[in-house]
């Protein structure tokens, strides 16, 4: 029986930012109804495969896969389209504007307003927390609020898959949690998820498979159970 292509497929990516490398020959899937977390620390190129695989930074070598459809160097707005949503590092939400406001953004490759609305409904049913601050300017919201907007905002597009890079970073040990359970349900609605973290612990805990990302190269990869009791990431990434 042929397997079902994973939902995210990248081959052995590299980028560099000038002459410098920063990410080197990195291979990850997502299989559908996976959470995988990508983990390392500060600079080992975790914002640079996202931006390789969303398309706003040019790899120098490797393939990107959606669904098994080679998608490698196609621009972002073609990706949202095929199903591919990003939750950016630092959020980057419009917080001048209304918590509506950001959320119609979210859908903005597509242009029929009751299928927007109803999307809307659909996605606030995630994030009772917000529905009734619809008209508030998002600027004035908590970190973790804004953080919450910036994945609402994501799942607006109706993706099928989801990539976040550093959701929890700067949250009380609460909202991470809160954050956590929520990329639990939205995975469970059918959305498969990559999420980036420099919290192992908190990854590990969400995750279902793992890449442990050292100097621009995966060093390691394994369901998330085993490399949570591994000693190499109990050292290096769970201070145990
Ligand atoms: N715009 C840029 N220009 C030059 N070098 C960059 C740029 N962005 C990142 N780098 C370098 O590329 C390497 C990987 O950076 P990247 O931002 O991908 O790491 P990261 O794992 O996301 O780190 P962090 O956890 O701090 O967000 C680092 O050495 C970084 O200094
Ligand atoms: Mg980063």
């Amino acid at each position: 029986m042929l397997r079902e292509a994973p939902s995210l497929q990248v081959v052995g990516l590299s980028a560099s930012y000038g002459d410098v490398p920063a990410v080197t020959d990195v291979s990850l899937e997502v299989r559908r109804g996976e959470i995988v977390t990508m983990i390392g620390a500060n600079g080992a190129g975790k914002s640079t495969v996202i931006k390789c695989i969303c398309g706003l930074l040019k790899s120098t070598a490797g393939s990107v896969s959606l669904f098994g459809e080679d998608v490698t160097a196609l621009p972002a707005d073609r990706l949202v389209r095929k199903g591919l949503s990003v939750v950016p590092e630092g959020r980057r939400l419009f917080t001048k504007m209304t918590l509506k406001e950001n959320l119609e953004l979210g859908a903005y490759t597509r242009n029929d307003s009751s299928a927007v609305r109803r999307d809307m409904e659909r996605v606030l049913t995630h994030f009772p927390e917000l529905r009734d601050r619809l008209s508030a300017i998002a600027g004035t919201f908590s970190g973790g609020q804004q953080q919450m907007v910036a994945v609402a905002r994501a799942m607006m597009s109706n993706p099928k898959i989801m990539m976040l890079d550093e959701p929890t970073i700067g949250l009380a040990p609460v909202v991470v949690d809160r954050i956590s359970h929520l990329l639990l349900e939205i995975a469970k609605s059918g959305v498969d998820i990559l999420v980036i973290e420099q919290n192992a612990e908190v990854a590990l805990s969400m995750s279902n498979r793992a890449y442990i990302l050292e100097g621009g190269r995966v060093i390691a990869e394994d369901d998330a159970k085993t490399l949570a009791q591994s000693e190499q990431v109990q050292k290096a990434y769970l201070g145990i």
